[in-house]
């Protein structure tokens, strides 16, 4: 009796937005560090001139979420300025735009029903300011994630595995429509990232799409919603997804397997680099896995 009460209140409270979700306030909260990388590329990052933590990412396989939860905020601040970070104090932001923070705290939960798996984010917007790269969408949330150990290094890295130096609006970057790939990717073996979009603009669909030998913005069938509501200050997006997925570029997502994951955010109408993004996390469905400080269980409501 409760419980559809709650489910209605939702309902009524949000349009329309939470139909067929958990309740929410039930479910565990995990904070989240998003970050401004600027040109912090895979290349940058795995290359141990630049960055002295690549024999324990490569040889004791430290997670960049492992040395770096604490810390995200810090990087994210002094890149954004322009200041020299690593250990060749490389400027991985030129044209530090003006007035932009170098990070947002973010809220993630996530929950499952057997048939479909929810996802919801919720953060305070910085300030906007002038410049929209992006004239349609304020805000854009995209989420990616592996078929369970399918993507080499996924586990440690998350999205880094998709990002390189040769990118549009990156350090090598020559051609402007050069989009995320994947080094040696295929889509039959699973080696690849499903990705999963909110836009906000008006009459934006939402994106259910994959990473390849580049990023496409279609093909999935499993997102099912993905909608964003401003809750007085804040943001709340939510993802509805059927764990089947089954279409292009879908991970099935089963009870045996763990998930790596990473999210961005594009606020104050940015695109390409511009985001502000999660280290690598991971999510399982019902299952603790000791230890892992970056993993999230997604537990059956
Ligand atoms: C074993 C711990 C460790 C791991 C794992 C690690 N880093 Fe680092 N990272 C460091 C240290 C220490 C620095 C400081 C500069 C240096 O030594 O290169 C740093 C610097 C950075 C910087 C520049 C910011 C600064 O303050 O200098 C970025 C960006 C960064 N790391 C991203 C990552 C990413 C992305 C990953 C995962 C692919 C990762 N790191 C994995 C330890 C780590």
């Amino acid at each position: 009796m409760k419980k559809i009460a709650l489910a209605v209140m939702g309902v009524f409270v949000a349009g329309g937005a939470y139909a067929g979700a958990p309740d929410w306030s039930k479910v565990t909260e995990r904070k989240v560090k998003l970050f401004y990388p600027g040109q912090a590329g895979l290349e940058w990052v795995m290359n141990k001139a630049d960055h002295s933590a690549v024999p324990d990412i490569v040889e004791k396989k430290r997670a960049c979420s492992k040395c770096h939860e604490g810390d995200a905020n810090e990087i994210g601040d002094k890149i954004v300025a322009g200041k020299p970070v690593g250990s060749s104090k490389s400027v991985l932001e030129p044209k530090p735009p003006a007035g932009k923070v170098g990070w947002i705290p973010a809220t993630f939960k996530a929950a499952h029903d057997g048939e479909k798996i929810y996802f919801r984010f919720e953060w305070v917007p910085p300030k906007n300011g002038d410049v929209k790269m992006d004239k349609k969408n304020e805000v854009k949330l995209t989420m990616m994630f592996d078929g369970g150990g399918t993507v080499e290094q996924a586990d440690l890295n998350g999205c880094w595995g998709t990002c390189h130096n040769d990118l549009r609006s990156m350090k090598d970057g020559k051609d402007d429509k050069k989009t995320k790939y994947i080094k040696g990717a295929s889509l039959d073996g699973g080696k690849f990232m499903d990705l999963m979009q909110f836009r906000s603009g008006k009459g934006e669909k939402p994106v259910d799409g994959y990473i390849t030998d580049k990023r496409y913005m279609e093909g999935g069938k499993g997102l099912v919603k993905a909608e964003g509501v401003k809750e007085g200050n804040k943001w709340v997006v939510t993802f509805e997804r059927t764990l089947a997925g089954g279409g292009k570029g879908d991970h099935a997502i089963t009870p045996d397997k763990v998930y790596s994951f990473g999210f961005a955010i594009h606020e104050d109408y940015t695109e390409a680099r511009y985001h502000y993004v999660s280290l690598n996390y991971q999510f399982g469905l019902d299952k603790t896995v000791e230890g892992v400080k970056y993993y999230y269980n997604v537990t059956k409501q």
